[in-house]
Parts: structure tokens; sequence; C-alpha cells
């Protein structure tokens, strides 16, 4: 048994022990809020640390071309089970610290749900030059940031507002909007904060995400 984050093997013996308690069993409501709100246009899409591909599901269904990633191959497994036509999603079985640089500049969307707090923490400058090198300019990055209470066991990192803002400004990115959802579960509400940052704005934008 390992607990070294960095190692697919800690997620996939997760998976087996049924110890995968951050999976909400379908998509994120604040996600399908977002999507209902028509503020987003559908566009290419990489979805980090995907999981079951609950959340990259409902993207596709609504016209996004999604590309999921996830290194554990339980989960690469759940998402071939649970693939469906309505919602064409490639799936990618990969370390996301060294998705190929074929992919950057390919995305208008890198979306992400309890990746960020699950990888290790020393990593998170190098976790937002990935989601920088990933994006077109001006692509979109999509973070519900959970877990913002401090709480232990994450999965299994807590994360913090100030330190995100920090990470991806300092990169170029502008923030957009930021709003904890209304629509968390209950025993994440007030735990989370839906970020929206658009890379390397070049000029200076009025539009609002709420
Ligand atoms: C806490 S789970 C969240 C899964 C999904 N986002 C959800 O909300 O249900 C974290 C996921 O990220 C994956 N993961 C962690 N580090 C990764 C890495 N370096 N590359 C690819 N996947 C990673 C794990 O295998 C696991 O499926």
């Amino acid at each position: 048994m390992t607990q070294d984050v960095n190692s697919a093997r800690k997620w996939e013996e997760d998976y087996e022990r049924q110890t995968d308690g951050w999976d909400l069993g379908g998509p994120t409501p604040a996600f399908k809020r977002l999507i209902s709100s028509r503020q987003l246009i559908p566009g290419r899409m990489i979805v980090l640390g995907a999981g079951r591909g609950h959340d990259a599901r409902e993207f596709a269904r609504h016209g996004f071309q999604v590309t999921a990633v996830d290194f554990a191959s339980q989960a690469v497994q759940e998402m071939q089970r649970l693939a469906s036509p309505e919602a064409p999603v490639e799936i990618l079985q990969h370390d996301i610290f060294t998705l190929p640089e074929s992919l950057n500049n390919s995305f208008d969307y890198v979306l992400e749900y309890t990746c960020f707090c699950a990888i290790d923490p020393k990593r998170r400058s190098e976790y937002a030059d990935l989601v920088r090198r990933l994006l077109k300019p001006n692509g979109i990055y999509i973070d519900l940031a959970f877990p913002l209470d401090g709480r232990k066991g994450g999965p299994p990192f807590a994360v913090s507002a100030s330190e995100i803002v920090k990470l991806f400004q300092e990169r170029g990115f502008k923030l957009i909007s930021r709003k904890k959802p209304d629509e968390s579960v209950s025993a994440r509400r007030h735990a989370e904060e839906l970020f929206i940052f658009q890379k390397g704005l070049q000029v200076s934008t009025t539009q609002t995400l709420s």
C-alpha cells in the first residue's frame, strides 16, 4: 500500500478499496449550473484527474469536445464503462504532469475538481504551468477549488483561495469571476469556490461570469 500521491498506484488502491469518497456519483451541481447559464461557448476542454468522468461527460453532453485524463487504471476503466454516445469523451490514461507537448495551446477550457487538492502540494507551481501550456491564448481555466476550510483528508490536501489566485495571476491569468456556489452538496457547502480565470488576455475585458 502506498500513500504517495504522485503514484497512480495510490489512487488505484483507493478505487479498489472503495475509499474513493470524493466521487459524487454524478456531475457536480456547480458545473451543471455553469453549463445551463450558457455563459460558456462550447469548445475543446480537458478535464484533469477526471476520476469516473461524470463532469467530463456532462460537458460533452452539452456540446464540448472533451478529453478526460486520469492515470489510475480503475478510473479509466470506469470512464470506459460509463461512456455514452450522447456524451463522447476522449479518455487518456496519463500522468497530467507528463502530457505531451503536442497538446500545448490546444484547449479552450481546462477543468478541475478535486485534482488540484490531490496532487503533491510541492507540485502546485508545476500544475499551474501545465494549465497555462494546455490552454490556447485567452483560454479559460475553470477551477472548483475544494477543500478551502482546511479539513484533513482533502482528498488529501487542503487548498487556499489566496494561493490559487496568486499562482495563476503571476502567470498572467486574469481572474474573471469567483463565487461560492449555492449548489454545493451539503458536506462541501462553504468549503468550495468556483474560480474562472482567463489566460493571457491581451486587452481588458468587461466580461463577467457568475
Ligand atoms: C480526488 S480524485 C477526483 C476525481 C474526480 N475529479 C472527481 O471529482 O470525482 C483525484 C483523481 O486525480 C487522479 N490523479 C491524481 N494525480 C494525478 C496525476 N498526476 N495524473 C493524472 N491523474 C491524477 C487520481 O487518479 C484520481 O482519480
